[in-house]
């Protein structure tokens, strides 16, 4: 089973990007051979929307930059049999350079034309299970609701209609990779935040559980038979 994450955080090293080494741990200890991507590594240019890919199945930009990154991560979606979709919350949504990935990965989208609602197809063929997961800033999970909604959707048209074996949110994050800060640290951004020191255990309790949801996570879409994966 080869399960492969990508990271739409341009920080590394942040809270999303500690969940999805949580998820592919979780993996791992099972078996999974895992890879990971952070959107920050990636040479992708802008979609122009030019819409040739809807003639032709290829991004024009693909064409023309060799140095371009579309085809690497088409290929790696290609020989995954899972896949773990991380975001943090930027503006409600997912962040510009994560958005701007899909808007690259709609060459591999085939629209039949005159089914309502539309028949989606994707052109990378196999079926992958998947986890999805955001992180937000505000305390509120809600907040992640439009992140989340984007990333299963991004997850069941490139995982042709497989599972999504587990959803995980997380608020109230600010600093780059909070969910494995020590107490001495948090004590010190609460005291900033105006939060109350007791609230403090409460989120390395949190942390705890949600680092534990993501290992298990990992186990589970390990452990899943995707049975109609080809090649
Ligand atoms: C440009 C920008 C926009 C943001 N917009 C939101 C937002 O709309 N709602 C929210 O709750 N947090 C927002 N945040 C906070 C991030 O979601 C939060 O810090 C998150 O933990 C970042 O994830 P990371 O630590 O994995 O990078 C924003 C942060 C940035 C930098």
């Amino acid at each position: 089973m080869k399960i492969l994450g990508i990271v739409g955080s341009p920080r590394k090293g942040s809270s999303t990007d500690l969940l999805v080494d949580m998820v592919l741990q979780g993996a791992v200890s099972r078996g999974a051979a895992v890879e990971k991507i952070n959107i920050s590594d990636l040479n992708l240019a802008f979609c122009t929307g030019c819409m040739e890919c809807r003639q032709t199945g290829v991004c024009r930009i693909t064409k023309e930059d060799s140095d371009d990154d579309l085809a690497m991560i088409i290929e790696k979606i290609a020989r995954a049999e899972g896949l773990v979709l991380a975001s943090p919350v930027y503006m409600r949504y997912v962040p510009g350079q994560f958005k701007n990935l899909f808007d690259r990965l709609v060459s591999q989208i085939i629209i039949t034309p005159g089914k309502n609602p539309p028949e989606i197809k994707c052109r990378i063929q196999g079926k992958r299970n998947s986890i999805v997961i955001a992180a937000c800033g505000n305390p509120d999970i809600k907040m992640a609701t439009e992140t989340l909604e984007f990333l299963k959707n991004a997850a069941f048209v490139y995982g042709n209609g497989g599972t999504v074996v587990s959803e995980l949110a997380l608020g109230g994050l600010m600093l780059p990779g909070q969910i494995n800060l020590d107490k001495r640290k948090l004590l010190n951004l609460a005291s900033n935040l105006n939060i109350p020191e007791p609230a403090v255990d409460n989120m390395i309790k949190q942390y705890k559980s949600i680092k534990e949801q993501a290992y298990q996570g990992g186990q589970k879409l390990a452990s899943m038979k995707v049975d109609t994966f080809s090649k």
